[in-house]
């Protein structure tokens, strides 16, 4: 690992290296380091699609929401002709916020400075003193808000400020898989799914990147959770958190990891494509109908592709998302080294009944967010960790990621996961050395050979 630590990592030889997938260690600056901190801003955030919202949250034409694109704030809008738009929250004039409620539905934004004022396009349409101050010679279209590029992929709005990053799909790869039937929903239907209002924002003490990899795969983390799944969390009422817990059906867990662009999900596989509904809410039977409907609907949609049941995982760099009855998408936004805002969104699906609704969002308060049963064991995680990444005496050591090292193959135990997915199975720190891996290459560390781990 680095000893002279060079932030703008032109490594050439494996021992400058902060992180080396291969050998499964990341050096501790990359948690704590202002410089390295700058640098993903910019390399990291600044040249990926990033996750701004959705569009449940806008269904009217003029409604808009605040949102955050990296270090950017931006406004969410859907415009007057009901296209969406992404605007950077700050005053071509000198700076300041044109917007600053949380959510609403408005025509324009007036700058609360010198009242500069731009349609919900974005377009400056009005200029106090054009006439006596500018003498009518200030070009307004020039000086309308930054526009991001906006793509809405099954309801969700991403955004890049970037004119060379590749199209959305492109970046996401054989991940779309996963992206596209989390956002289906629990019957397997496009725009499946809606916001439950509002947007749950709390601040943590640690770097993005500690969320980040905990989400791209890190069951082993389960030790952790012990109190909860004793207790009898699961909407079954049996013990554990989750209730396939508690499901008799035989599959195989999986990591299956994208290295291309960085993501990776965490999937069971089941054995039977035909199998039955495992009940899951039967303490309530009405939700337990509505979900029972909802899984024989997916089975008959996605035929062979209806053995996956996914659980989470990330769409690179800091959006995290869970799935299989808590639909949730956790947005880590970077403010510093140590200190990042996790903003979370809560889904139910459209079509439900509103009781289900209703039971779904109260265990979602139940099970997430900081004053949730499993979060909070998280945040205390990724704090604690922080404050080892900042350890004078272990600056020498390099962080541990060597769990199950050779064990992942290609586009394996089923080839519709696609080439690109790289797989291994039950425990392991497979996805996070590839999360790693591709926050390293896109920092400036040549690209590594991706065989490195040996096929079973
Ligand atoms: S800063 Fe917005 S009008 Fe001056
Ligand atoms: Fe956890």
């Amino acid at each position: 690992m680095a000893k002279d630590k060079d932030v703008n990592m032109k490594c050439n030889s494996n021992d400058e290296r902060l992180v080396d997938a291969e050998a499964g260690l990341v050096d501790r600056t990359v948690f704590t380091d202002q410089k390295i901190f700058e640098r993903e801003i910019t390399e990291v955030f600044g040249k990926s699609w990033l996750f701004v919202g959705h569009e449940s949250q806008i269904p009217n034409s003029d409604d808009f929401f605040l949102s955050q694109a990296g270090r950017d704030a931006v406004v969410v809008t859907r415009d007057s002709d009901g296209e969406v738009q992404v605007l950077l929250n700050v005053c071509t004039h000198r700076g300041m916020p044109v917007c600053r409620y949380d959510q609403g539905n408005a025509k324009m934004f007036t700058c609360p400075y010198h009242g500069w004022t731009f349609s919900n396009k974005g377009d400056l349409t009005g200029l106090p003193l054009a006439k006596e101050g500018y003498c009518d010679r200030l070009d307004r279209k020039q000086w309308g808000l930054v526009k991001a590029r906006v793509t809405c992929y099954y309801g969700s709005i991403w955004a890049t400020f970037n004119d060379e990053v590749l199209p959305f799909e492109e970046t996401l790869g054989d991940m779309t898989l996963m992206l596209r039937d989390f956002l289906q929903g629990p019957d397997g239907e496009d725009d499946g799914l809606e916001v439950v209002d509002g947007i749950l924002k709390f601040e943590i003490h640690s770097n993005w990147k500690l969320g980040a990899e905990n989400s791209a795969g890190d069951l082993y983390h389960d030790v952790s959770h012990n109190s909860v799944q004793r207790v009898g969390i699961a909407l079954s009422g049996l013990r554990g958190r989750h209730a396939w817990n508690a499901d008799k059906h035989t599959f195989k867990t999986l990591n299956v990891a994208y290295p291309e662009g960085g993501h990776a999900a965490r999937v069971n596989l089941y054995d039977d494509e035909q199998r039955e509904y495992h009940s899951q809410w039967s303490q309530i039977p009405e939700v337990d109908d509505y979900f029972r409907e909802a899984h024989d609907a997916r089975q008959k949609r996605l035929g062979e592709k209806g053995r996956l049941l996914n659980r989470g995982g990330i769409v690179f760099p800091s959006i995290a998302y869970n799935s299989a009855n808590r639909w949730q998408i956790t947005l880590a936004v970077p403010r510093s080294p140590g200190r990042t805002e996790m903003w979370k969104w809560y889904f139910v699906p459209k079509k439900a009944p509103q009781e289900v609704k209703d039971a779904l969002r109260h265990y979602l308060l139940r099970y997430g967010g900081p004053s949730g049963m499993v979060e909070q064991d998280d945040i205390e995680n990724w704090a604690s960790a922080q404050v080892g990444a900042q350890s004078l005496a272990a600056q020498h050591l390099p962080m541990n990621y060597m769990l199950h090292m050779g064990e992942a193959k290609w586009a394996w135990p089923v080839p519709w996961l696609g080439e690109g997915a790289y797989v291994d199975e039950g425990v392991s720190e497979h996805a996070q050395r590839v999360f790693y891996q591709r926050w390293s290459e896109m920092m400036g560390h040549p690209v590594r050979s991706r065989g490195q781990e040996e096929s079973k």
